[in-house]
């Protein structure tokens, strides 16, 4: 069949194209509307496809004298694919009768991402508002029942400080996470002893460690732990594994910390340097670890808010370990612990 020079035209455009006649049978179709409706949608009436009645609206609308419309239409379960849809009164004698061109643009990339960010700005509204109503309800009592009482004014200021604590620590993990996506291109450049970065961070954690009855077991089994990498950021990246670890493991439990070197993991170039830490404690349900590293997510929020947890600990680590071409991966047994291991490229031969 000879495909005119028209056709060639529509064809080499992504958004998908459908013509129809008067009677809303479908008489072209370029590439993408076929691959997307299917291969033998012209001939077709187009309600088949789609029965959503402001769609069939519009398309009386032009039947009745107007130019163009546009409609936006989800189609689909899940997924579902949202379109903007646009029609546009085609002039007279075109082949098969066609009287209305109808573009469909997929937007559901956009209209997700919007999603996520008005998700997100009202994630981050409620995290504030707690602490933030917990403060005004101090002031107040601090001002009436309490003025006089030097015991329950030394309790609220400090109450007070956790929860300003609480918030400083929210606001400086969002700079943190709003710092890292403008960079998540550039590879970092720096050079990072591994061993050493680790030794800094449990030195950090101990008196956690110790309020938290855990004791911190390292054992490393590599020669050279040397790697490209960003000094600040890695230290974020062990920080919260062994930090959650340890407050998420069972009381009087050890978390264990091993560092191996690792010739060929799938889908890490080159060799690497895998850092398992290991956790005696509840574990995470299978459904909840997929889903650990999205902004704000908590397995257990209760736990994980007395701990006082932003919830923004994993998404940071995942970040970071995006930007050193890294990988986390996470295995867990329900009662019976987890085990996170940071897998990084070492960026660099290195001998075993
Ligand atoms: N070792 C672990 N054992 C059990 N659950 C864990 C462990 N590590 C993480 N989690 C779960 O994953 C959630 C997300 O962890 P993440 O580090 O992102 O947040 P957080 O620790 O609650 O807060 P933040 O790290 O910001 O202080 C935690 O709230 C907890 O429910
Ligand atoms: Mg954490």
């Amino acid at each position: 069949m000879e495909i005119s020079k028209l056709d060639q035209v529509l064809n080499a455009l992504s958004a998908c194209v459908i013509f129809i006649d008067q009677n809303r049978k479908i008489t072209f179709a370029n590439e993408a509307a076929q691959q997307r409706f299917g291969e033998d949608i012209v001939d077709e009436s187009l309600v088949r496809i789609v029965r959503n009645p402001e769609f069939l609206a519009a398309i009386d609308r032009i039947n009745a004298g107007d130019n163009e419309a546009e409609v936006e239409l989800t189609i689909g379960a899940t997924p579902s694919a949202t379109f903007e849809v646009k029609l546009h009164a085609l002039g007279e004698g075109l082949a098969k009768g066609a009287k209305i061109a109808i573009t469909f643009e997929d937007v559901s990339q956009i209209r997700d991402a919007q999603l996520m960010r008005s998700e997100f700005v009202a994630n981050v509204s409620h995290e504030l508002r707690s602490p933030l109503t917990a403060l005004a309800g101090f002031i107040e009592t601090l001002r009436g029942p309490a003025k006089d009482d030097g015991e329950a004014r030394q309790r609220f200021l400090a109450l007070m400080e956790n929860e300003a604590a609480r918030m400083k620590r929210l606001i400086d993990d969002l700079l943190s996470l709003s710092k890292l996506q403008g960079k998540e291109r550039i590879r970092p450049s720096g050079e990072v002893d591994v061993v050493q970065l680790l030794d800094h961070v449990i030195a950090t954690l101990l008196p956690v460690a110790e309020k938290e009855r855990k004791t911190i077991q390292v054992a490393n089994n590599c020669k050279d732990t040397l790697i490209v990498g960003d000094h600040d950021e890695l230290i974020q990246v062990f920080h919260n594994i062994v930090e959650n670890a340890v407050k998420y493991g069972a009381l009087d439990s050890v978390v264990d910390v091993s560092i191996d070197l690792s010739q060929n993991i799938g889908a890490v170039d080159g060799p690497a340097v895998v850092i398992s830490v290991s956790d005696e404690g509840q574990g995470i349900q299978a459904e909840d670890i997929p889903r650990l590293t999205e902004r704000f997510y908590r397995a257990d929020k209760s736990r994980s808010r007395i701990k006082g947890g932003t919830g923004l600990g994993l998404a940071i680590v995942k970040h970071i370990l995006n930007r050193h071409r890294g990988r986390l991966e996470i295995d867990s047994k329900l009662g019976e612990g987890s085990t996170f291991q940071i897998i990084l490229p070492t960026g660099r031969k290195i001998a075993r």
